[in-house]
């Protein structure tokens, strides 16, 4: 039995979140009718401070549906370079959308005010471009599970409210950031237009996101939803799983920042740089690294030519996160000598 740090993504449901599932009530969702699914919307709409929400299949799906609410077309949309939204949505913004994309250089996905300020061109007139919204990732993925700075994420909404731009906030682990953080879930979202939130990631149901928002633009996404394909019956049995979720499996997410850390000295990362559930550390050939670890019982993904991700989840132990550390620790030993001393530089 291997350890999967590959992705939170990986969780698989407990046998409490499978009764729970079992015992679902349902009625055709299409048609408003599923109990369920209407009182998940009511429960994240309440958590998150916003007037409605709206459960959709992915979390792809709960930002494409935010940002066209934000963006009409051939306008643009301000993201951060390593944005799920910009590198992992395969274009979905572009080719559903018709939303053009520019984005701000980040320190681990981690939003300065001042560079999105500088890179935003409100109201540009016939001749370029104009930005109608900004997206933020809290917590940021590629950027090592960051937790958004809350005075730089007041300051971008200061400078959009001014110029009338739109904000989305890519909360896929925005659980990870309040429960790193201790801020309430609701000042997470506060400012924000429209707020996306994941339950099939850190939170172990097997499917679903919502979109939160104003009543209005929740309307408006639910007819896009459907034509996204999106609209779905009995799927009471699957908002189950989320509110199983919400009840129990937010609070202990402390213990996968526990054991990110725990596992980021194994791989020469400082644990005290470590916000979240996510390491991103740096090896030589990072291809040939995760085979060998996956060949020792760790399971691990690249980010890049020399650069891995391990992902901490409930499927992972304080056990699983010992072993996994011990057999990383060694791994990178014998990787990094044999990386200095190969004669051509390099490693086979
Ligand atoms: C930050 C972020 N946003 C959105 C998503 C999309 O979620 P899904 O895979 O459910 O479409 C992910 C998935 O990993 C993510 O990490």
């Amino acid at each position: 039995m291997s350890i999967d740090l590959r992705s939170d993504t990986v969780t698989m449901p407990s046998d409490g979140m499978r009764h729970a599932m079992a015992n679902a009530r349902v009625g055709d969702d299409v048609y408003d009718e599923d109990p369920e699914v209407r009182d998940l919307q009511d429960e994240v709409a309440d958590l998150l401070g916003m007037e409605a929400a709206l459960f959709t299949p992915s979390g792809t799906m709960a930002n494409q549906l935010g940002l066209r609410a934000l963006v009409r077309p051939g306008a643009e949309l301000l993201a951060d370079q390593d944005a799920h939204v910009v590198r992992a949505e395969l274009g979905a913004a572009a080719v559903l959308s018709g939303i053009t994309t520019r984005t701000w250089q980040s320190v681990e996905g981690r939003v300065r005010a001042e560079t999105v300020q500088a890179l935003a061109a409100p109201n540009a007139g016939s001749y370029m471009v104009s930005t109608a919204a900004i997206a933020i990732e809290d917590t940021h993925n590629f950027g090592g599970g960051s937790v958004q700075d809350h005075a730089e994420v007041l300051a971008v909404q200061r400078f959009a409210r001014e110029h009338g731009l739109g904000l989305h906030l890519d909360g896929a682990r925005l659980w990870n950031a309040h429960v790193a953080s201790g801020r309430p879930l609701a000042a997470l979202a506060d400012g924000f237009d429209t707020v996306s939130v994941c339950l099939s990631k850190g939170l172990g149901a097997p499917v679903g996101s919502v979109l939160a928002a104003s009543r209005d633009r929740i309307d408006e996404a639910k007819v896009w939803r459907k034509r996204f394909g999106g609209g779905m019956r009995q799927v009471g049995i699957l908002a189950a799983a989320g509110r199983y979720a919400l009840r129990h499996n937010v609070t202990r997410l402390v213990e996968d920042h526990d054991h990110a850390r725990l596992l980021a000295a194994s791989v020469g990362v400082d644990p005290r740089a470590v916000d979240t559930n996510i390491v991103i550390a740096t090896v030589p050939n990072a291809a040939g690294f995760v085979t060998a670890a996956a060949t020792a019982g760790v399971r691990l993904s690249t980010l890049g030519p020399d650069r891995i991700r391990l992902v901490t989840h409930l499927g992972v132990s304080t056990a699983d996160a010992r072993t996994a550390a011990g057999i990383l620790e060694r791994l990178l030993v014998g990787w990094s000598r044999e990386a200095t001393t190969s004669p051509a530089g390099g490693i086979s």
